[in-house]
């Protein structure tokens, strides 16, 4: 931990646990540093970072005309999955914003990066410590896997407790926008502000009019085999998968799994559970991208209440085929 802190102070690329993905940290007000975020990820430049703070007197540091419903909505779910995005001031580098004028800022809740936080005193600019365009690492494994040679450290803080990335709330627009389902739901942050009417984005789901997260245009969370998506009854999808080429593997609940066992299935969780689903997506589909099957078909879960929309929304994002 010394270490890690003795490298972010000092302009280092430090790969940090958080309880929903793994990020790849940098003194978010040292634009030198946060460049080499961008190098190391091969992220695109128009695709902006969230800056994760210890305390909670930093979204004033950072951001201008805070509204209430920000405090509200810290005072419920910080530390936590929840990132607002609010207007930035001066001190925040162009580079982390990507020349917007909103800042995308969260407390994470993980005891390790909290701590580095607040031994450091720094805000830390990080996206997820995956190389671009990858599945987001849930263990330090998968980061060393995507990311060994082009960070100065990695802090292993065991596997993330949520496994899919923070909801992304936009507090510059009435009634506030999801950008990004994650863990916190559309659904509390309305009661939370007691507002009606928090657009969920599930799915493709963001608005065609709503400012959207630049990040969510990109093809994302994709393992190296083609995806495709298998909808339709168990029937369908047996149907689907007569043309599939030899060797193709099946990603799907618990539930299901004997009922595609001849396409050697790989489970993310029980249907029943979006928590389980949640924490186990992104390590199945690095597992599946590991044993080099030629094609992969994802099923989503049957369930659908808004619980689920981050699972279906990250599943979505991964396929690249029908
Ligand atoms: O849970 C998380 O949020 C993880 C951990 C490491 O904190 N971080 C993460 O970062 O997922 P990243 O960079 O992979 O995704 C950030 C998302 C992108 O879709 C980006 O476009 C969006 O947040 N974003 C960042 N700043 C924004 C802004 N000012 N306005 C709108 N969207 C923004
Ligand atoms: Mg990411």
């Amino acid at each position: 931990m010394d270490e890690a802190a003795r490298l972010l102070e000092t302009g280092g690329l430090v790969a940090v646990p958080t309880e929903t993905v793994y990020g790849l940290a940098a003194d978010a007000l040292n634009e030198k540093a946060v460049a080499r975020i961008f190098e190391a990820k091969g992220r695109p430049a128009d695709n902006p970072l969230i800056v994760h703070i210890g305390d909670l007197s930093e979204l004033r540091n950072l951001c201008r005309d805070v509204p209430e419903a920000a405090y509200t909505l810290a005072l419920h779910f910080w530390p936590g999955p929840l990132t607002l995005v609010l207007p930035r001031r001066g001190v925040v580098p162009d580079l982390v914003c990507a020349g917007m004028s909103t800042v995308a800022v969260r407390m994470p809740a993980h005891p390790a990066l909290l701590e580095l936080l607040r031994a450091t005193g720094l805000v830390l600019a990080a996206p997820s410590a995956n190389l671009s365009g990858s599945p987001s690492p849930t263990t330090a494994q998968h980061v060393l896997y995507d990311l060994d040679g082009r960070v100065d450290a990695v802090v292993d803080g065991g596997p993330c407790e949520w496994g899919v990335e923070s909801t992304v709330l936009d507090l510059t627009v009435s009634p506030p926008c999801v950008l990004r389902p994650g863990g916190i739901t559309a659904g509390q942050l309305s009661v939370a502000l007691s507002v009606k009417g928090i657009a969920a984005s599930s799915g493709k789901g963001e608005q065609a009019d709503a400012p959207r997260a630049p990040g969510m245009k990109y093809r994302h969370y994709a393992p190296r085999a083609p995806l495709h998506l298998l909808e339709g009854s168990i029937d369908e999808a047996l149907r689907q998968l007569e043309t599939a080429p030899r060797g193709a593997r099946v990603l799907c609940c618990d539930e299901e799994k004997p009922l595609f066992a001849a396409y050697h299935p790989e489970s993310y969780g029980r249907e029943d559970d979006p928590r389980d689903l949640m924490r186990g997506l992104f390590a199945a589909l690095r597992r599946l991208d590991e044993s080099a099957a030629p094609a992969l078909y994802a099923r989503l879960p049957n369930v659908r209440d808004e619980r689920y929309d981050a699972i279906v929304n990250r599943v979505t994002k991964a396929v690249s085929g029908k």
